[in-house]
Protein backbone atom coordinates (compact mmCIF):
# COMPACT_ATOMS: atom_id res chain seq x y z
CA UNK A 1 0.00 0.00 0.00
CA UNK A 2 1.80 3.44 -0.97
CA UNK A 3 1.46 6.18 1.39
CA UNK A 4 1.64 9.88 1.29
CA UNK A 5 2.67 11.94 4.15
CA UNK A 6 1.52 15.09 4.81
CA UNK A 7 3.15 17.47 7.41
CA UNK A 8 1.83 20.53 8.61
CA UNK A 9 4.44 23.21 9.11
CA UNK A 10 1.83 26.56 9.37
CA UNK A 11 0.57 28.01 12.68
CA UNK A 12 1.96 31.00 14.66
CA UNK A 13 3.30 29.43 17.44
CA UNK A 14 1.71 32.14 20.37
CA UNK A 15 3.01 29.97 23.05
CA UNK A 16 6.80 30.41 21.62
CA UNK A 17 6.74 34.02 21.12
CA UNK A 18 8.92 36.11 21.05
CA UNK A 19 10.96 33.49 19.43
CA UNK A 20 8.27 32.92 16.71
CA UNK A 21 8.16 36.43 15.99
CA UNK A 22 10.95 36.15 13.96
CA UNK A 23 10.85 32.37 13.01
CA UNK A 24 8.58 29.13 12.31
CA UNK A 25 8.51 27.15 15.49
CA UNK A 26 8.41 24.17 13.31
CA UNK A 27 12.62 25.42 12.55
CA UNK A 28 12.98 26.15 16.51
CA UNK A 29 16.20 23.75 16.88
CA UNK A 30 16.26 20.23 19.60
CA UNK A 31 19.86 19.38 19.73
CA UNK A 32 20.89 22.01 17.40
CA UNK A 33 18.52 20.27 14.89
CA UNK A 34 15.43 21.82 13.24
CA UNK A 35 12.21 20.27 15.30
CA UNK A 36 10.54 19.60 11.69
CA UNK A 37 13.44 17.49 10.49
CA UNK A 38 13.11 14.67 13.01
CA UNK A 39 9.29 14.24 11.74
CA UNK A 40 10.19 14.47 8.14
CA UNK A 41 13.30 11.55 8.91
CA UNK A 42 10.59 9.60 11.13
CA UNK A 43 8.25 9.00 7.42
CA UNK A 44 11.41 8.58 5.30
CA UNK A 45 12.60 5.96 8.10
CA UNK A 46 8.67 4.55 7.84
CA UNK A 47 8.79 3.76 3.87
CA UNK A 48 7.52 7.42 3.08
CA UNK A 49 8.96 9.95 0.71
CA UNK A 50 6.18 11.45 -0.86
CA UNK A 51 5.98 14.17 1.32
CA UNK A 52 3.36 17.55 0.94
CA UNK A 53 4.53 20.33 3.64
CA UNK A 54 1.35 22.69 4.48
CA UNK A 55 3.03 25.77 4.97
CA UNK A 56 1.34 29.57 6.22
CA UNK A 57 3.56 32.53 6.60
CA UNK A 58 6.39 31.40 7.17
CA UNK A 59 6.27 29.11 4.43
CA UNK A 60 9.74 31.09 2.91
CA UNK A 61 12.07 29.93 5.85
CA UNK A 62 10.42 26.42 5.73
CA UNK A 63 11.07 26.43 1.79
CA UNK A 64 14.50 26.96 2.59
CA UNK A 65 15.38 24.92 4.89
CA UNK A 66 13.85 21.53 3.26
CA UNK A 67 14.37 22.06 0.33
CA UNK A 68 12.95 19.78 -2.65
CA UNK A 69 13.92 16.79 -0.04
CA UNK A 70 16.28 15.35 -1.79
CA UNK A 71 18.55 15.25 1.49
CA UNK A 72 16.18 13.56 3.37
CA UNK A 73 15.66 10.77 1.01
CA UNK A 74 12.44 12.26 0.41
CA UNK A 75 10.05 14.47 -2.59
CA UNK A 76 8.74 17.17 -0.77
CA UNK A 77 5.80 19.48 -2.22
CA UNK A 78 4.72 22.59 -0.46
CA UNK A 79 0.78 23.26 -0.41
CA UNK A 80 0.16 26.84 0.83
CA UNK A 81 -2.78 27.17 3.14
CA UNK A 82 -3.23 30.95 3.07
CA UNK A 83 -5.98 30.94 6.24
CA UNK A 84 -4.64 29.03 9.33
CA UNK A 85 -8.17 27.73 9.77
CA UNK A 86 -7.42 24.16 11.17
CA UNK A 87 -6.00 20.97 10.94
CA UNK A 88 -9.40 19.67 8.89
CA UNK A 89 -8.75 22.63 6.81
CA UNK A 90 -5.29 22.03 6.03
CA UNK A 91 -6.55 18.23 5.15
CA UNK A 92 -9.04 20.00 2.33
CA UNK A 93 -6.16 22.25 1.07
CA UNK A 94 -3.75 19.39 0.48
CA UNK A 95 -6.72 17.35 -1.96
CA UNK A 96 -4.42 17.43 -4.69
CA UNK A 97 -1.82 16.33 -3.12
CA UNK A 98 -3.20 13.25 -1.61
CA UNK A 99 -5.83 12.20 -4.43
CA UNK A 100 -6.39 8.70 -3.29
CA UNK A 101 -3.55 7.68 -1.31
CA UNK A 102 -3.98 6.75 1.97
CA UNK A 103 -1.68 8.98 4.08
CA UNK A 104 0.45 9.78 7.20
CA UNK A 105 -0.68 13.29 8.72
CA UNK A 106 1.92 14.42 11.13
CA UNK A 107 1.95 17.94 13.25
CA UNK A 108 5.57 19.54 12.24
CA UNK A 109 5.93 20.66 15.51
CA UNK A 110 5.20 17.14 17.27
CA UNK A 111 8.41 14.94 18.37
CA UNK A 112 8.19 11.21 18.85
CA UNK A 113 11.55 10.38 19.93
CA UNK A 114 10.78 6.32 19.02
CA UNK A 115 9.71 7.07 15.22
CA UNK A 116 6.30 5.62 13.93
CA UNK A 117 7.22 2.84 11.99
CA UNK A 118 5.41 0.63 13.89
CA UNK A 119 2.42 2.26 13.74
CA UNK A 120 2.70 2.88 9.54
CA UNK A 121 3.43 -1.41 9.63
CA UNK A 122 0.35 -1.83 12.03
CA UNK A 123 -1.95 0.52 9.45
CA UNK A 124 -0.64 -0.83 6.46
CA UNK A 125 -1.55 -4.85 7.84
CA UNK A 126 -4.69 -3.61 9.85
CA UNK A 127 -6.25 -0.71 7.28
CA UNK A 128 -8.56 0.90 8.87
CA UNK A 129 -10.08 3.70 7.83
CA UNK A 130 -8.15 5.64 11.20
CA UNK A 131 -5.72 5.43 12.85
CA UNK A 132 -5.11 7.78 15.75
CA UNK A 133 -2.11 7.48 18.03
CA UNK A 134 -2.72 8.07 22.25
CA UNK A 135 -0.76 8.98 24.51
CA UNK A 136 -1.96 9.40 29.00
CA UNK A 137 -1.03 12.61 30.25
CA UNK A 138 -1.35 14.31 33.23
CA UNK A 139 -3.18 17.69 31.23
CA UNK A 140 -5.67 16.23 29.05
CA UNK A 141 -7.64 19.06 28.83
CA UNK A 142 -5.04 20.99 26.56
CA UNK A 143 -5.32 18.42 23.96
CA UNK A 144 -7.91 16.38 21.79
CA UNK A 145 -9.15 13.69 24.07
CA UNK A 146 -10.20 10.25 23.37
CA UNK A 147 -12.79 7.88 24.77
CA UNK A 148 -12.36 3.97 24.46
CA UNK A 149 -14.26 1.33 24.90
CA UNK A 150 -13.49 -2.37 24.56
CA UNK A 151 -10.28 -1.63 22.63
CA UNK A 152 -12.00 0.86 19.74
CA UNK A 153 -12.48 4.65 19.66
CA UNK A 154 -15.82 5.56 21.12
CA UNK A 155 -15.77 9.56 21.60
CA UNK A 156 -13.19 12.52 20.34
CA UNK A 157 -13.32 15.98 22.33
CA UNK A 158 -11.02 18.55 21.20
CA UNK A 159 -9.55 20.55 24.70
CA UNK A 160 -12.70 19.24 26.63
CA UNK A 161 -12.71 21.73 30.11
CA UNK A 162 -13.53 17.85 31.55
CA UNK A 163 -11.79 15.88 29.95
CA UNK A 164 -13.71 12.29 30.28
CA UNK A 165 -10.05 10.32 30.09
CA UNK A 166 -6.29 11.20 30.46
CA UNK A 167 -5.64 9.36 26.98
CA UNK A 168 -5.14 12.25 24.57
CA UNK A 169 -4.65 12.67 20.88
CA UNK A 170 -0.80 13.19 19.76
CA UNK A 171 -0.70 14.85 16.86
CA UNK A 172 0.15 11.55 14.34
CA UNK A 173 -3.02 10.31 12.71
CA UNK A 174 -3.16 7.79 9.40
CA UNK A 175 -5.58 8.54 7.31
CA UNK A 176 -7.67 6.87 4.47
CA UNK A 177 -9.32 8.86 1.70
CA UNK A 178 -12.42 8.74 3.41
CA UNK A 179 -11.22 11.14 5.97
CA UNK A 180 -11.84 13.67 2.63
CA UNK A 181 -15.77 12.93 2.94
CA UNK A 182 -15.43 14.01 6.59
CA UNK A 183 -13.44 17.04 6.56
CA UNK A 184 -15.93 18.41 3.98
CA UNK A 185 -19.27 17.08 6.37
CA UNK A 186 -18.17 18.79 9.72
CA UNK A 187 -18.66 22.81 10.84
CA UNK A 188 -16.13 25.07 12.45
CA UNK A 189 -15.44 24.69 16.31
CA UNK A 190 -16.49 27.11 18.61
CA UNK A 191 -12.27 28.43 17.92
CA UNK A 192 -13.12 29.02 14.53
CA UNK A 193 -11.49 25.89 13.33
CA UNK A 194 -12.29 23.02 11.08
CA UNK A 195 -10.63 20.38 14.34
CA UNK A 196 -9.63 16.72 12.75
CA UNK A 197 -10.89 15.54 15.78
CA UNK A 198 -14.28 16.46 15.25
CA UNK A 199 -14.13 14.72 11.19
CA UNK A 200 -12.64 11.75 12.78
CA UNK A 201 -15.36 11.76 15.65
CA UNK A 202 -17.58 11.65 12.37
CA UNK A 203 -16.41 8.50 10.98
CA UNK A 204 -17.15 7.50 14.70
CA UNK A 205 -20.35 8.28 14.59
CA UNK A 206 -20.75 6.33 10.94
CA UNK A 207 -19.42 3.02 11.95
CA UNK A 208 -16.18 3.31 10.20
CA UNK A 209 -13.07 1.38 11.51
CA UNK A 210 -11.31 4.41 13.99
CA UNK A 211 -8.16 2.05 15.39
CA UNK A 212 -6.36 3.31 18.68
CA UNK A 213 -2.49 2.72 19.21
CA UNK A 214 -1.44 3.96 22.66
CA UNK A 215 1.91 5.05 22.81
CA UNK A 216 4.17 3.92 25.94
CA UNK A 217 7.56 6.02 24.78
CA UNK A 218 7.98 9.87 24.77
CA UNK A 219 5.23 12.25 23.25
CA UNK A 220 6.45 16.02 23.01
CA UNK A 221 4.55 18.73 21.40
CA UNK A 222 7.18 21.03 21.58
CA UNK A 223 5.00 24.20 20.78
CA UNK A 224 6.10 25.53 24.71
CA UNK A 225 9.39 26.27 26.28
CA UNK A 226 9.19 23.70 29.35
CA UNK A 227 8.19 21.17 26.66
CA UNK A 228 11.23 21.93 24.07
CA UNK A 229 13.38 21.98 26.78
CA UNK A 230 12.08 18.43 27.60
CA UNK A 231 12.55 17.20 24.20
CA UNK A 232 16.37 18.61 24.17
CA UNK A 233 17.02 16.51 27.11
CA UNK A 234 15.22 13.33 25.50
CA UNK A 235 17.64 13.62 22.67
CA UNK A 236 20.32 14.76 24.15
CA UNK A 237 20.39 11.46 25.90
CA UNK A 238 20.00 9.42 22.76
CA UNK A 239 22.82 11.00 20.56
CA UNK A 240 26.48 9.95 19.97
CA UNK A 241 28.90 11.52 21.23
CA UNK A 242 30.99 13.38 18.19
CA UNK A 243 34.00 16.11 18.60
CA UNK A 244 34.37 18.11 15.04
CA UNK A 245 36.00 21.10 17.54
CA UNK A 246 38.65 22.45 18.86
CA UNK A 247 39.47 22.15 22.33
CA UNK A 248 42.46 23.65 24.39
CA UNK A 249 44.12 22.29 27.14
CA UNK A 250 42.66 24.58 29.55
CA UNK A 251 40.12 23.01 29.12
CA UNK A 252 37.93 20.05 30.59
CA UNK A 253 34.44 17.96 28.91
CA UNK A 254 33.30 15.86 31.30
CA UNK A 255 30.90 12.86 30.17
CA UNK A 256 29.47 13.11 26.60
CA UNK A 257 30.02 15.97 24.81
CA UNK A 258 29.04 16.77 21.02
CA UNK A 259 31.20 19.34 19.28
CA UNK A 260 30.35 20.45 15.72
CA UNK A 261 32.54 21.33 12.65
CA UNK A 262 34.82 24.46 13.86
CA UNK A 263 33.69 25.10 17.43
CA UNK A 264 36.25 26.63 19.65
CA UNK A 265 36.58 25.44 23.45
CA UNK A 266 38.91 26.98 25.42
CA UNK A 267 39.44 27.42 29.18
CA UNK A 268 35.80 26.47 29.81
CA UNK A 269 34.27 23.24 31.64
CA UNK A 270 31.32 21.41 29.38
CA UNK A 271 29.75 19.01 31.06
CA UNK A 272 27.59 16.42 28.92
CA UNK A 273 25.12 15.66 27.73
CA UNK A 274 25.51 18.83 25.25
CA UNK A 275 26.07 19.96 22.24
CA UNK A 276 27.83 23.11 20.81
CA UNK A 277 26.88 23.86 17.06
CA UNK A 278 28.99 25.00 13.97
CA UNK A 279 31.43 27.99 14.42
CA UNK A 280 30.35 28.10 18.06
CA UNK A 281 33.34 29.68 20.74
CA UNK A 282 33.02 29.04 24.68
CA UNK A 283 35.51 31.32 26.17
CA UNK A 284 36.25 30.68 29.76
CA UNK A 285 32.46 29.54 30.27
CA UNK A 286 30.89 26.85 32.22
CA UNK A 287 28.65 24.63 29.46
CA UNK A 288 26.06 21.84 31.68
CA UNK A 289 24.03 19.70 31.21
CA UNK A 290 21.08 19.19 28.80
CA UNK A 291 22.20 22.51 26.67
CA UNK A 292 22.33 23.12 23.12
CA UNK A 293 24.36 25.54 21.68
CA UNK A 294 23.22 26.16 17.76
CA UNK A 295 25.66 27.84 15.37
CA UNK A 296 27.48 31.24 15.69
CA UNK A 297 27.33 31.61 19.05
CA UNK A 298 29.82 33.14 21.35
CA UNK A 299 29.43 31.93 25.17
CA UNK A 300 32.87 33.78 27.58
CA UNK A 301 32.86 34.11 30.88
CA UNK A 302 29.41 33.15 31.66
CA UNK A 303 27.93 29.65 32.87
CA UNK A 304 24.87 27.82 31.14
CA UNK A 305 23.15 25.02 31.67
CA UNK A 306 19.38 23.09 30.78
CA UNK A 307 19.15 25.59 28.22
CA UNK A 308 18.88 26.32 24.44
CA UNK A 309 20.67 29.17 22.16
CA UNK A 310 19.73 29.99 19.14
CA UNK A 311 22.19 30.65 16.21
CA UNK A 312 24.21 34.07 16.39
CA UNK A 313 23.50 34.74 19.94
CA UNK A 314 26.62 36.52 22.78
CA UNK A 315 26.57 35.26 25.87
CA UNK A 316 29.02 37.15 27.90
CA UNK A 317 29.66 37.68 31.42
CA UNK A 318 26.31 36.04 32.40
CA UNK A 319 26.73 34.73 35.88
CA UNK A 320 24.24 31.75 35.30
CA UNK A 321 21.74 30.63 32.85
CA UNK A 322 19.48 28.14 33.50
CA UNK A 323 16.53 26.65 32.25
CA UNK A 324 16.01 28.94 29.56
CA UNK A 325 15.16 29.50 25.73
CA UNK A 326 17.55 32.83 24.02
CA UNK A 327 16.70 33.72 20.36
CA UNK A 328 18.18 35.02 17.16
CA UNK A 329 21.12 37.56 17.73
CA UNK A 330 20.29 38.22 20.84
CA UNK A 331 23.15 40.01 23.37
CA UNK A 332 23.00 39.10 27.26
CA UNK A 333 25.92 40.94 28.83
CA UNK A 334 27.18 42.21 32.36
CA UNK A 335 27.02 46.14 32.58
CA UNK A 336 29.57 48.20 33.87
CA UNK A 337 27.58 50.21 35.79
CA UNK A 338 24.52 49.88 38.15
CA UNK A 339 25.59 46.86 39.75
CA UNK A 340 21.77 46.87 41.39
CA UNK A 341 20.02 47.93 38.48
CA UNK A 342 19.08 45.44 35.05
CA UNK A 343 19.40 47.45 31.82
CA UNK A 344 17.66 45.68 28.86
CA UNK A 345 15.85 45.50 25.59
CA UNK A 346 13.40 43.06 24.73
CA UNK A 347 11.23 42.60 21.97
CA UNK A 348 7.37 42.18 22.36
CA UNK A 349 6.08 38.90 24.65
CA UNK A 350 10.06 38.44 25.76
CA UNK A 351 10.29 37.05 29.35
CA UNK A 352 12.66 37.31 32.21
CA UNK A 353 12.72 36.15 35.26
CA UNK A 354 14.88 38.18 37.80
CA UNK A 355 16.20 36.69 41.06
C1 LIG B 1 -3.88 19.74 17.91
C2 LIG B 1 -5.13 18.86 17.93
C3 LIG B 1 -5.25 18.14 19.27
C4 LIG B 1 -3.98 17.34 19.54
C5 LIG B 1 -2.74 18.26 19.44
C6 LIG B 1 -1.46 17.46 19.52
O1 LIG B 1 -4.05 20.78 18.84
O2 LIG B 1 -6.26 19.68 17.67
O3 LIG B 1 -6.36 17.29 19.24
O4 LIG B 1 -4.07 16.73 20.80
O5 LIG B 1 -2.72 18.98 18.21
O6 LIG B 1 -0.33 18.28 19.44
P1 LIG B 1 -3.44 22.26 18.60
O7 LIG B 1 -1.95 22.12 18.63
O8 LIG B 1 -3.95 22.70 17.27
O9 LIG B 1 -3.98 23.10 19.71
Amino acid sequence: MRLRGLILSGGSGTRLRPITHTGAKQLVPVANKPVLFYGLEALVAAGIDEIGIVVGDTHREIRQAVGDGSRFGARVEYIPQTQPLGLAHAVQTARAFLGTDPFVMYLGDNFIPGGISDVVAEFRKEQPDVLILLKRMPHPERFGVAVLEEGRVRQLVEKPLEPPSDLVLVGVYLFQPSILEAVDAIRPSPRGELEITDAIQWQVDRGRRVTPHVIEGPWIDTGKMDDLLECNRVVLDRLPEQRLGTVDAGSRLIGKVILEAGSQVSGSTLRGPCIIGERTRIVDAYVGPFTAIYHDVLIEASEVEHAIVLEHTVIRGARKIEDSLIGRHVVVERGIALPQAHRMMLGDHSRVELP
